[in-house]
Protein backbone atom coordinates (compact mmCIF):
# COMPACT_ATOMS: atom_id res chain seq x y z
CA UNK A 1 0.00 0.00 0.00
CA UNK A 2 1.31 3.66 -0.79
CA UNK A 3 1.50 6.15 2.12
CA UNK A 4 1.48 9.58 2.31
CA UNK A 5 2.06 12.18 4.84
CA UNK A 6 0.63 15.48 5.00
CA UNK A 7 2.36 18.89 6.91
CA UNK A 8 1.30 22.20 6.86
CA UNK A 9 4.30 24.55 7.69
CA UNK A 10 4.83 28.59 8.38
CA UNK A 11 1.99 30.73 9.75
CA UNK A 12 -1.61 29.84 9.72
CA UNK A 13 -3.62 30.54 7.11
CA UNK A 14 -7.76 30.00 7.54
CA UNK A 15 -8.66 27.02 5.19
CA UNK A 16 -5.31 24.79 6.37
CA UNK A 17 -8.10 22.06 7.82
CA UNK A 18 -10.34 22.13 5.14
CA UNK A 19 -7.18 20.93 1.99
CA UNK A 20 -6.16 18.16 4.68
CA UNK A 21 -9.88 17.24 4.68
CA UNK A 22 -10.32 17.02 1.24
CA UNK A 23 -6.55 15.61 0.39
CA UNK A 24 -6.81 12.62 2.89
CA UNK A 25 -10.16 11.81 2.00
CA UNK A 26 -9.19 11.67 -1.97
CA UNK A 27 -5.82 9.55 -0.57
CA UNK A 28 -8.22 7.32 1.17
CA UNK A 29 -10.33 7.00 -1.38
CA UNK A 30 -7.12 5.68 -3.88
CA UNK A 31 -6.46 3.03 -0.77
CA UNK A 32 -3.43 4.61 0.44
CA UNK A 33 -2.38 5.25 4.19
CA UNK A 34 -2.63 8.78 5.41
CA UNK A 35 -0.30 10.03 8.23
CA UNK A 36 -0.73 13.77 9.76
CA UNK A 37 2.89 15.24 10.55
CA UNK A 38 2.48 17.07 13.53
CA UNK A 39 3.45 20.64 13.80
CA UNK A 40 4.73 20.69 10.24
CA UNK A 41 8.74 19.90 9.44
CA UNK A 42 9.12 19.98 13.33
CA UNK A 43 6.95 16.76 12.86
CA UNK A 44 9.19 14.99 10.53
CA UNK A 45 12.22 15.46 12.54
CA UNK A 46 10.82 14.60 15.66
CA UNK A 47 9.16 11.05 14.21
CA UNK A 48 5.92 12.32 15.25
CA UNK A 49 3.16 11.23 13.07
CA UNK A 50 -0.20 9.86 13.26
CA UNK A 51 -2.30 7.79 11.29
CA UNK A 52 -5.52 9.64 9.55
CA UNK A 53 -9.21 7.79 9.17
CA UNK A 54 -11.94 9.36 7.80
CA UNK A 55 -12.96 10.00 10.93
CA UNK A 56 -10.63 12.25 11.99
CA UNK A 57 -10.94 14.49 9.04
CA UNK A 58 -14.54 14.51 8.54
CA UNK A 59 -15.65 18.08 9.43
CA UNK A 60 -12.48 19.96 10.43
CA UNK A 61 -13.11 21.47 7.19
CA UNK A 62 -15.35 24.67 8.64
CA UNK A 63 -12.31 25.01 11.48
CA UNK A 64 -9.72 27.81 11.31
CA UNK A 65 -6.16 26.64 12.45
CA UNK A 66 -4.55 23.37 11.50
CA UNK A 67 -5.43 19.87 13.62
CA UNK A 68 -1.87 19.00 12.77
CA UNK A 69 -0.35 22.14 14.13
CA UNK A 70 2.71 24.35 12.52
CA UNK A 71 5.75 25.32 13.15
CA UNK A 72 8.88 27.13 11.28
CA UNK A 73 11.17 24.07 11.39
CA UNK A 74 12.87 24.10 7.94
CA UNK A 75 14.79 21.29 6.77
CA UNK A 76 17.15 23.08 4.46
CA UNK A 77 19.72 23.23 7.91
CA UNK A 78 21.54 19.50 6.81
CA UNK A 79 21.15 18.49 10.63
CA UNK A 80 17.44 18.80 10.11
CA UNK A 81 17.39 17.09 6.63
CA UNK A 82 18.94 14.14 8.08
CA UNK A 83 16.18 13.33 10.87
CA UNK A 84 13.74 14.15 8.28
CA UNK A 85 14.98 11.91 5.85
CA UNK A 86 15.05 8.49 8.28
CA UNK A 87 11.41 9.50 9.58
CA UNK A 88 10.43 8.98 6.33
CA UNK A 89 12.52 6.42 5.60
CA UNK A 90 11.33 4.48 8.29
CA UNK A 91 7.60 4.76 7.69
CA UNK A 92 8.14 4.31 4.04
CA UNK A 93 6.49 7.46 2.84
CA UNK A 94 6.14 7.51 -0.75
CA UNK A 95 4.39 10.57 -1.26
CA UNK A 96 4.96 14.04 1.03
CA UNK A 97 1.97 17.01 0.49
CA UNK A 98 3.34 20.14 2.11
CA UNK A 99 0.71 23.23 2.59
CA UNK A 100 2.64 26.39 2.92
CA UNK A 101 4.98 29.19 1.55
CA UNK A 102 7.59 29.34 -0.65
CA UNK A 103 9.72 28.45 2.55
CA UNK A 104 7.85 25.29 2.87
CA UNK A 105 7.72 24.18 -0.92
CA UNK A 106 11.73 25.19 -1.34
CA UNK A 107 11.80 22.78 1.94
CA UNK A 108 9.64 19.64 0.40
CA UNK A 109 12.37 20.38 -2.99
CA UNK A 110 15.32 19.70 -0.86
CA UNK A 111 13.75 16.60 0.80
CA UNK A 112 13.24 15.14 -2.49
CA UNK A 113 16.75 16.13 -3.82
CA UNK A 114 18.10 14.20 -0.52
CA UNK A 115 16.03 11.05 -1.23
CA UNK A 116 16.63 10.87 -5.27
CA UNK A 117 13.63 10.01 -6.74
CA UNK A 118 12.10 7.69 -3.18
CA UNK A 119 9.76 10.39 -2.69
CA UNK A 120 6.91 12.01 -5.04
CA UNK A 121 5.92 15.82 -3.12
CA UNK A 122 3.61 18.27 -3.90
CA UNK A 123 2.86 21.12 -2.79
CA UNK A 124 -0.28 23.24 -1.97
CA UNK A 125 0.35 27.47 -1.57
CA UNK A 126 -1.24 28.59 1.67
CA UNK A 127 -0.66 32.53 2.67
CA UNK A 128 -2.54 35.54 4.22
CA UNK A 129 -0.27 37.72 2.36
CA UNK A 130 -1.17 36.82 -1.44
CA UNK A 131 2.25 37.30 -2.14
CA UNK A 132 2.64 33.66 -3.87
CA UNK A 133 4.10 33.92 -7.46
CA UNK A 134 0.52 32.59 -8.76
CA UNK A 135 -0.72 33.51 -12.40
CA UNK A 136 -2.68 36.97 -11.92
CA UNK A 137 -6.34 36.75 -10.47
CA UNK A 138 -5.51 33.63 -8.48
CA UNK A 139 -4.96 34.11 -4.68
CA UNK A 140 -3.72 32.28 -2.35
CA UNK A 141 -6.18 30.69 0.10
CA UNK A 142 -6.25 32.28 3.45
CA UNK A 143 -5.85 36.01 2.08
CA UNK A 144 -10.05 35.68 1.04
CA UNK A 145 -11.16 35.07 4.80
CA UNK A 146 -8.58 37.46 6.39
CA UNK A 147 -9.36 40.12 4.20
CA UNK A 148 -13.07 39.62 5.27
CA UNK A 149 -12.25 39.89 9.23
CA UNK A 150 -10.07 41.83 8.82
CA UNK A 151 -12.96 44.40 7.46
CA UNK A 152 -14.75 44.16 9.97
CA UNK A 153 -12.25 44.66 12.32
CA UNK A 154 -10.90 47.88 10.75
CA UNK A 155 -14.56 48.83 10.12
CA UNK A 156 -15.38 48.67 14.00
CA UNK A 157 -12.31 50.67 14.18
CA UNK A 158 -13.77 53.55 11.80
CA UNK A 159 -16.50 53.87 13.95
CA UNK A 160 -14.95 54.09 17.32
CA UNK A 161 -12.35 56.80 15.89
CA UNK A 162 -15.51 58.75 14.88
CA UNK A 163 -17.17 58.46 18.20
CA UNK A 164 -14.31 59.33 20.15
CA UNK A 165 -12.70 61.57 17.24
CA UNK A 166 -9.42 60.13 16.90
CA UNK A 167 -6.68 58.10 15.09
CA UNK A 168 -6.13 54.87 14.47
CA UNK A 169 -2.97 53.49 12.79
CA UNK A 170 -3.63 50.07 11.62
CA UNK A 171 -0.43 48.01 10.93
CA UNK A 172 -1.24 45.18 8.94
CA UNK A 173 0.77 41.68 7.71
CA UNK A 174 1.67 41.05 4.69
CA UNK A 175 5.30 40.58 4.82
CA UNK A 176 6.53 42.49 1.58
CA UNK A 177 3.36 42.71 -0.11
CA UNK A 178 0.74 45.05 0.42
CA UNK A 179 -2.24 42.58 -0.45
CA UNK A 180 -3.71 42.54 2.57
CA UNK A 181 -3.70 45.94 4.05
CA UNK A 182 -4.92 47.30 0.17
CA UNK A 183 -7.66 44.60 -0.08
CA UNK A 184 -8.85 45.45 3.90
CA UNK A 185 -8.03 49.11 3.51
CA UNK A 186 -10.18 49.32 0.18
CA UNK A 187 -12.85 46.93 1.06
CA UNK A 188 -13.49 48.94 4.49
CA UNK A 189 -13.16 52.45 2.48
CA UNK A 190 -10.19 53.55 5.51
CA UNK A 191 -8.98 56.79 5.37
CA UNK A 192 -5.72 56.30 3.73
CA UNK A 193 -4.24 53.10 3.10
CA UNK A 194 0.07 52.39 2.67
CA UNK A 195 1.77 49.74 1.17
CA UNK A 196 5.42 49.48 -0.05
CA UNK A 197 4.41 49.32 -3.45
CA UNK A 198 3.44 52.80 -3.64
CA UNK A 199 6.64 54.10 -3.45
CA UNK A 200 9.77 53.88 -5.78
CA UNK A 201 12.91 53.01 -3.49
CA UNK A 202 13.44 53.93 -0.26
CA UNK A 203 10.36 55.00 2.33
CA UNK A 204 11.56 57.35 5.55
CA UNK A 205 9.79 57.55 8.67
CA UNK A 206 9.64 61.13 7.84
CA UNK A 207 7.54 60.62 4.28
CA UNK A 208 5.09 58.60 6.46
CA UNK A 209 4.41 60.76 8.84
CA UNK A 210 3.55 63.89 6.64
CA UNK A 211 1.65 61.41 4.45
CA UNK A 212 -0.81 60.77 7.22
CA UNK A 213 -0.24 64.46 9.01
CA UNK A 214 -1.55 65.89 5.06
CA UNK A 215 -4.63 63.23 5.68
CA UNK A 216 -5.85 64.24 9.21
CA UNK A 217 -5.38 68.25 7.75
CA UNK A 218 -7.40 67.60 5.24
CA UNK A 219 -10.30 66.02 7.54
CA UNK A 220 -9.88 68.73 9.35
CA UNK A 221 -10.64 71.77 6.60
CA UNK A 222 -13.79 69.39 6.16
CA UNK A 223 -14.53 69.33 9.79
CA UNK A 224 -13.42 65.11 10.12
CA UNK A 225 -12.28 64.63 13.58
CA UNK A 226 -10.89 61.07 12.99
CA UNK A 227 -9.59 58.52 10.46
CA UNK A 228 -7.95 55.00 10.06
CA UNK A 229 -5.11 54.84 8.40
CA UNK A 230 -3.91 50.97 7.00
CA UNK A 231 -0.35 50.83 6.74
CA UNK A 232 1.28 47.64 5.40
CA UNK A 233 4.17 45.76 7.78
CA UNK A 234 6.21 45.20 4.41
CA UNK A 235 7.05 49.28 4.55
CA UNK A 236 9.49 48.34 6.92
CA UNK A 237 11.32 46.37 4.93
CA UNK A 238 11.98 49.45 2.18
CA UNK A 239 12.73 51.87 4.84
CA UNK A 240 15.47 54.14 4.69
CA UNK A 241 18.81 52.76 6.30
CA UNK A 242 19.08 55.15 9.22
CA UNK A 243 14.99 55.19 9.91
CA UNK A 244 15.96 51.34 10.84
CA UNK A 245 18.25 52.42 13.61
CA UNK A 246 14.87 53.32 15.50
CA UNK A 247 14.32 49.70 15.52
CA UNK A 248 16.54 47.91 17.94
CA UNK A 249 14.71 44.24 17.75
CA UNK A 250 13.92 43.69 14.16
CA UNK A 251 13.25 40.10 13.83
CA UNK A 252 14.15 38.29 10.46
CA UNK A 253 12.81 35.08 8.67
CA UNK A 254 15.57 32.62 7.62
CA UNK A 255 15.73 34.25 4.08
CA UNK A 256 16.42 37.40 5.92
CA UNK A 257 13.31 39.46 5.55
CA UNK A 258 12.10 41.65 8.65
CA UNK A 259 9.61 39.61 10.21
CA UNK A 260 6.58 42.16 12.74
CA UNK A 261 9.05 44.89 13.08
CA UNK A 262 5.59 46.80 12.83
CA UNK A 263 4.60 46.93 16.18
CA UNK A 264 7.43 49.44 16.26
CA UNK A 265 6.06 51.20 13.17
CA UNK A 266 2.75 51.81 14.45
CA UNK A 267 4.15 53.18 17.57
CA UNK A 268 6.77 55.64 16.18
CA UNK A 269 4.18 56.55 13.32
CA UNK A 270 1.55 57.13 16.39
CA UNK A 271 3.99 59.29 18.33
CA UNK A 272 5.41 61.29 15.05
CA UNK A 273 2.34 62.77 14.15
CA UNK A 274 1.04 63.34 17.37
CA UNK A 275 4.31 65.26 17.72
CA UNK A 276 4.13 67.45 14.81
CA UNK A 277 0.39 68.26 14.77
CA UNK A 278 1.21 69.60 18.18
CA UNK A 279 3.46 72.04 16.81
CA UNK A 280 0.36 72.98 14.66
CA UNK A 281 -1.58 73.93 17.48
CA UNK A 282 -3.44 70.56 16.89
CA UNK A 283 -4.04 68.06 19.30
CA UNK A 284 -5.38 64.61 17.92
CA UNK A 285 -4.86 61.42 19.55
CA UNK A 286 -2.82 58.71 17.74
CA UNK A 287 -3.41 54.73 18.54
CA UNK A 288 -1.91 52.16 16.90
CA UNK A 289 -3.63 48.33 16.16
CA UNK A 290 -1.92 45.78 14.42
CA UNK A 291 -3.33 43.28 12.32
CA UNK A 292 -2.14 39.32 11.73
CA UNK A 293 -2.53 37.51 14.04
CA UNK A 294 -6.10 38.24 14.93
CA UNK A 295 -6.82 36.88 11.12
CA UNK A 296 -4.69 33.25 10.10
CA UNK A 297 -6.83 31.44 12.69
CA UNK A 298 -10.16 32.07 11.55
CA UNK A 299 -12.73 29.79 10.60
CA UNK A 300 -12.55 30.16 6.84
CA UNK A 301 -15.46 31.78 4.74
CA UNK A 302 -16.94 29.49 1.94
CA UNK A 303 -14.82 30.53 -0.86
CA UNK A 304 -11.64 29.35 1.07
CA UNK A 305 -13.54 26.51 1.92
CA UNK A 306 -14.59 25.43 -1.32
CA UNK A 307 -11.27 26.42 -3.13
CA UNK A 308 -9.00 24.69 -0.64
CA UNK A 309 -10.80 21.30 -0.86
CA UNK A 310 -10.48 21.53 -4.77
CA UNK A 311 -6.75 22.37 -4.12
CA UNK A 312 -6.36 19.31 -1.29
CA UNK A 313 -8.11 16.96 -4.13
CA UNK A 314 -6.09 18.39 -7.07
CA UNK A 315 -3.28 17.70 -4.76
CA UNK A 316 -4.07 14.21 -5.08
CA UNK A 317 -5.23 14.02 -8.18
CA UNK A 318 -1.33 15.48 -9.23
CA UNK A 319 0.06 12.61 -7.33
CA UNK A 320 -2.01 9.68 -9.17
CA UNK A 321 -0.97 11.34 -11.97
CA UNK A 322 2.77 10.59 -11.59
CA UNK A 323 3.76 14.37 -11.01
CA UNK A 324 6.27 15.16 -8.20
CA UNK A 325 7.85 18.38 -7.40
CA UNK A 326 5.33 20.61 -8.23
CA UNK A 327 3.05 23.22 -6.74
CA UNK A 328 -0.68 22.75 -7.40
CA UNK A 329 -3.42 25.77 -8.27
CA UNK A 330 -6.70 26.16 -9.91
CA UNK A 331 -7.06 28.73 -12.19
CA UNK A 332 -10.76 29.52 -14.18
CA UNK A 333 -11.88 26.00 -12.34
CA UNK A 334 -9.13 24.11 -13.96
CA UNK A 335 -6.29 22.51 -12.12
CA UNK A 336 -2.61 23.69 -13.13
CA UNK A 337 0.93 23.16 -11.44
CA UNK A 338 3.48 25.22 -10.91
CA UNK A 339 7.41 23.37 -10.88
CA UNK A 340 9.11 24.42 -7.88
CA UNK A 341 12.25 25.77 -9.33
CA UNK A 342 10.08 28.19 -11.26
CA UNK A 343 8.88 29.71 -8.33
CA UNK A 344 12.30 30.67 -7.24
CA UNK A 345 14.31 33.97 -9.81
CA UNK A 346 16.72 31.72 -11.57
CA UNK A 347 19.71 34.15 -11.07
CA UNK A 348 19.09 35.45 -7.38
CA UNK A 349 17.73 31.86 -6.02
CA UNK A 350 15.15 34.16 -4.00
CA UNK A 351 11.44 33.06 -4.24
CA UNK A 352 9.77 35.68 -7.04
CA UNK A 353 7.21 37.83 -4.97
CA UNK A 354 4.10 38.80 -6.05
CA UNK A 355 3.40 42.43 -5.40
CA UNK A 356 0.43 44.60 -5.88
CA UNK A 357 0.61 46.41 -8.96
CA UNK A 358 -0.39 49.62 -8.57
CA UNK A 359 -0.50 50.95 -11.96
CA UNK A 360 -4.46 48.87 -12.14
CA UNK A 361 -7.27 50.73 -11.85
CA UNK A 362 -8.58 48.83 -8.53
CA UNK A 363 -5.63 50.69 -6.50
CA UNK A 364 -5.94 54.09 -8.68
CA UNK A 365 -9.63 53.80 -7.68
CA UNK A 366 -8.87 53.05 -4.09
CA UNK A 367 -7.02 55.85 -4.01
CA UNK A 368 -9.19 58.21 -4.67
CA UNK A 369 -12.00 57.07 -2.72
CA UNK A 370 -10.09 56.76 0.52
CA UNK A 371 -8.53 60.41 0.20
CA UNK A 372 -12.06 61.87 -0.42
O1 LIG B 1 3.28 34.83 6.23
C1 LIG B 1 2.26 34.95 7.14
C2 LIG B 1 2.61 35.91 8.23
O2 LIG B 1 1.45 36.00 9.01
C3 LIG B 1 3.11 37.28 7.78
O3 LIG B 1 2.06 38.12 7.36
C4 LIG B 1 3.84 37.76 9.00
O4 LIG B 1 4.88 38.66 8.72
C5 LIG B 1 4.42 36.48 9.58
O5 LIG B 1 3.63 35.44 9.09
C6 LIG B 1 4.47 36.43 11.10
O6 LIG B 1 5.11 35.27 11.50
P1 LIG B 1 5.28 34.69 12.99
O7 LIG B 1 4.13 33.75 13.20
O8 LIG B 1 6.56 33.95 12.92
O9 LIG B 1 5.25 35.83 13.92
Amino acid sequence: TKRIAILASGGPAPGINSVINAAALEALNQGWEVFGVLDGYRGLRDDELKQLKVEDVSWIHFEGGAVLGMSRTNPKQPEVLEKVVATLERHKIDMLLTIGGDDTAYGASVIAEAMAGKLKTVHVPKTIDNDLPLPEGVPTFGYTTARHVGVGLVKNLMRDAQTCSRWYIVTSMGRQAGHLALGIGKAAGATLTLIPEEFDGPVTLENLTRIIEGAVIKGLSRGRKWGVAVVAEGLIENLDHKDLENFPEIRRDSFGHILLADLQLGRLLCEKVEERLKQRQIGMRFNEVTLGYELRCADPVPFDIEYTRDLGFAAIRFLVEGGTNGMVLIENGKRKSIPFYEMRDQKTGKTRVRNVDVSQEGYLVARRYMQR
